[in-house]
């Protein structure tokens, strides 16, 4: 087992996800463009839990088109309600996916990919992009990653276009 998954399951998660949120807010609050901030929130959250893949996908007219991201080659462009990034920016809502085998849809940018978790990121109250993080095992996520992952995106949304 790698050092990473220690991190990625268990009391230790909501943990690292308390020494992460400071750290983000102090990057943020240091940097004003989206794109450099975009691009080392996902370098924190990669090396900090050791997820397989983490990346942004921004909302461009009826597409999410990809962002910033760490790990391996992706899809670049996907439409609103398809795969599990489409079907959060759809229903604006956080989405779990346990296996991804088991999402009708899921879009499988590598075959690597077992479990996924997406978080829409908001701007006054309309999703302007998502937070996409997939795991290389199944059953990564859980409520914890969903309520920290949430906080980071609040926090981003106050710099989204801003
Ligand atoms: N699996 C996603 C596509 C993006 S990749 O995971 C990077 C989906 O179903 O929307």
């Amino acid at each position: 087992m790698s050092e990473s998954l220690i991190y990625t399951k268990g009391a230790g998660k909501a943990a690292v996800y308390e020494e992460l949120l400071p750290q983000i807010k102090g990057l943020l609050e240091g940097e004003a463009d989206i794109i450099a901030n975009l691009a080392n929130v996902t370098a924190v959250l990669k090396e900090a839990l050791g997820f397989f893949w983490v990346g942004f996908y921004l909302v461009r007219g009826k597409q999410l088109v990809l962002g910033p991201f760490q790990g391996s080659l992706a899809c670049t462009r996907i439409d609103k309600g398809k795969g599990v990034c489409g079907k959060a920016w759809e229903t604006a809502s956080t989405i779990i996916v346990p296996d991804v085998d088991r999402f009708e849809g899921h879009i499988a940018c590598s075959s690597l990919s077992r479990s996924e978790i997406v978080v829409p990121i908001f701007q006054r109250g309309i999703v302007a992009g998502v937070l996409d993080i997939d795991s290389d095992l199944t059953n990564t996520f859980d409520k914890t990653d969903a309520r920290y992952l949430e906080d980071i995106c609040k926090l981003l949304s106050v710099w989204f276009f801003s």
